[in-house]
């Protein structure tokens, strides 16, 4: 790269960053582009819509502007992005707090700070632009100058918006310092920034006895008082609460819930008005997001204290379950380990699939429909058709689990016992035995679950083990056959030459000798009891069969062994069994001859070049397989 070039080109970016002007430069940039005035609501959702969407497999909206951070909740998300819709139009909604409530670790707080993350940057960037009078301290747009009487006709003419009044301190600076000359009030360029206290902040409640509105709406400047005497003078106040800081912006109330109520009258009064109310001075008009979070139980019990009535009226409550959906869970982990110091530990494939199993099996609901388990469940989730159950299903089992997704393991717990697991010392890689050890022992610490949920999970610990000793055991043994793909398509285009022989009552030719053949019973019946077809009902499925391929043949498509569901299984279920004394013998034989010991080379290094694995966890995977199959 071009160092010098690169700096040239950063100076000139902060060049345009630092503009000033005056009130009558300003207005010349608003009068054409009237976008650098949007207020906040209208911002955060154009800075949403920037970044594109796209359509989901279910037809639903997804927003790019979430997509690289937030996994499978595409739910919350689409609300969320409605409420910004509907207030960006200035409707009532935008007069109500956001308030996001779920389990522990669901990623509340990190929806928020995409969205603070997203202003600062949108800000940098010219579709972003704003622009603020120099010397606010709420940075306030510039239009408040206009007084009331001309405002009718600039909007007429310009079609600009204006909303709000001028705050205590630039009324006085406006009067006093620019002697009333309203175009020459310095403005300048609007950099949103949390760390400058700039358009964004945030209130983390502490403790409540000692907590002061201050924090939120400012106070008394200790320092000026002296100087200017009355404390209704503006100077002698600092404007410099997280109200008034995030104007323009967003402010995120941490945990909103857990403050004491003289916090929550002030942000009645900001939602019902769009107003601060601060010390001495009349309401100051605010202009900001405010975006909360909390937990059910405390959500409950706010909606159940009838003194707070007023305030639930003003509350957009917007559910963040956990993520249902395993591949989903995979990309979350993945997202967290590659922001962690662990990059240079292999992880095994399946690892984070088979962790993340358990992390969903425990916030599934049981579902009332017959047959269905919560692994069934589980795989219909993450886009799997099952024999009995279709995607279109999906539907029916949500209505039925309406707290589905509020309970269960957090991402964080997962990440936590993974990363603890992956910092042992001597540690290069770990598989997916090690992680559900982890997981099962980090169980006794876990404080936030009961005795009983904890039996729950140490069966979910070996749900998810099962799925993965079938992973596992398939692995290895296609791995065994040079290609298995291949293998199994020859195996099945022989079955279907001896069921077509046999169904048409005709006879196959023996390709060497030429010679006229009877349909192989044997064989056939070898592949259909792999999948429990009883001697009853051959004739049906062979004809099924070749109705199928008769049927895939007249809209020009050729039978593959994946066509058909059970077909495909009774063929790899053959080919396995056929495989399965080899395997068995070459991966536990304690003292394996020359043969086993190439064949079993062969094996690890075709699971390093094409499956993924590291010399570590491809020998663990063979030594595993082995002992599994001489269970
Ligand atoms: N659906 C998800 N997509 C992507 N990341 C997620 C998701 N759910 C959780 N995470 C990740 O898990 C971690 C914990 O999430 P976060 O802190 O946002 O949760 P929270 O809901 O704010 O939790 P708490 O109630 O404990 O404050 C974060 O690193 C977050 O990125
Ligand atoms: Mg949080
Ligand atoms: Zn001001
Ligand atoms: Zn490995």
């Amino acid at each position: 790269m071009d160092l010098v070039k690169r700096l040239e080109e950063y100076r000139d970016r902060e060049r345009s960053l630092t503009w000033e002007g005056t009130f009558k430069d300003y207005f010349e940039l608003v009068t054409r582009q009237p976008s650098i005035a949007q207020l906040s609501h209208e911002r955060v959702y154009n800075m949403i819509m920037a970044d594109g969407t796209e359509t989901t497999r279910l037809g639903e909206p997804r927003y790019k502007f979430f997509a690289d951070e937030i996994f499978g909740i595409e739910k919350p998300l689409q609300q969320i992005v409605e409420y910004f819709h509907s207030a960006a139009q200035r409707l009532e909604v935008r007069k109500r707090i956001l308030l996001l409530m779920g389990p522990v670790g669901g990623g509340k707080s990190s929806i928020v700070t995409l969205l603070k993350r997203g202003l600062e940057a949108y800000s940098r960037a010219e579709v972003g632009a704003s622009y603020a009078i120099k010397e606010c301290p709420m940075h306030e747009e510039p239009l408040h100058l206009i007084p009331a009487d001309l405002r009718e006709d600039v909007e007429k003419e310009f079609g600009l918006y204006i909303e709000g009044d001028l705050c205590p301190q630039c009324r006085w600076l406006l009067d006093n310092k620019y002697g009333g000359k309203i175009e020459d009030v310095p403005v300048r360029r609007m950099v949103f920034s949390e760390k400058h206290r700039n358009g964004i902040g945030t209130f983390t409640p502490s403790d409540p006895k000692s907590q002061d509105v201050a924090e939120l709406v400012g106070g008394i400047d200790l320092s000026t008082i002296g100087e200017v005497g009355v404390e209704s003078d503006p100077r002698a106040y600092r404007f410099d609460g997280e109200l008034n800081i995030a104007n323009r912006g967003l402010m995120e109330f941490v945990e909103m819930l857990k403050v004491d109520e003289k916090f929550l009258y002030v942000l009645l009064t900001l939602s019902q008005e769009q107003n601060i109310k601060t010390g001495r001075f009349s309401l100051i008009y605010a202009d900001e997001v405010v975006v909360s979070h909390t937990n059910e139980n405390e959500y409950a019990a706010f909606v159940g204290n009838r003194k707070s009535e007023a305030l639930q009226d003003r509350i957009i409550l917007v559910k963040v379950p956990y993520n249902l959906r395993v591949s989903d869970e995979v990309k979350i982990y993945e997202k967290l380990l590659g922001q962690s110091a662990l990059q240079n530990v292999h992880i095994a494939p399946h690892t984070l699939r088979i962790a993340s199993t358990f992390a969903v099996l425990t916030r599934l609901e049981p579902s009332k429909k017959a047959g269905m388990s919560l692994m069934k469940k589980l795989k219909l989730y993450d886009g799997e058709d099952l024999e009995e159950f279709k995607q279109k299903d999906i539907r029916e089992l949500q209505d039925e689990a309406v707290r589905e997704g509020m309970d269960g393991i957090s991402p964080r717990y997962v990440i936590n016992r993974l990363s603890s697991a992956l910092v042992r010392d001597h540690v290069t890689c770990i598989n997916p035995i090690d992680a559900l050890r982890a997981l099962r022992d980090g169980l006794d610490q876990h404080t936030g679950i009961t005795r009983e949920e904890r039996e729950r999970y140490l069966n979910f610990i070996s749900e998810a083990r099962k799925e993965y000793d079938e992973y596992a055991r398939k692995e290895v043994q296609r791995a065994f056959v040079y290609s298995f793909e291949e293998s199994a398509r020859t195996l099945l285009n022989n079955y279907l030459d001896n069921v077509e022989a046999f169904c048409n009552k005709t006879k196959l030719r023996d390709p060497i000798t030429e010679e006229d053949m009877e349909p192989d019973e044997h064989l056939m019946r070898s592949i259909e009891e792999q999948i429990g077809i009883t001697e009853n009902a051959k004739k049906t499925f062979r004809e099924e069969i070749l109705i199928r391929i008769s049927s895939l043949a007249r809209r020009g498509q050729t039978f593959e062994y994946t066509s058909h569901e059970r077909l495909k299984e009774a063929i790899e279920k053959k080919l396995f069994a056929d495989l399965r004394d080899v395997v068995k013998i070459t991966t536990s034989s304690k003292t394996p001859d020359a043969e086993q010991l190439k064949k079993s080379n062969e094996v690890v290094s075709r699971l390093i070049t094409d499956h993924g694995y590291c010399p570590v966890c491809a020998n663990e995977l063979l030594k595993y397989v082995g002992s599994l199959l001489n269970r």
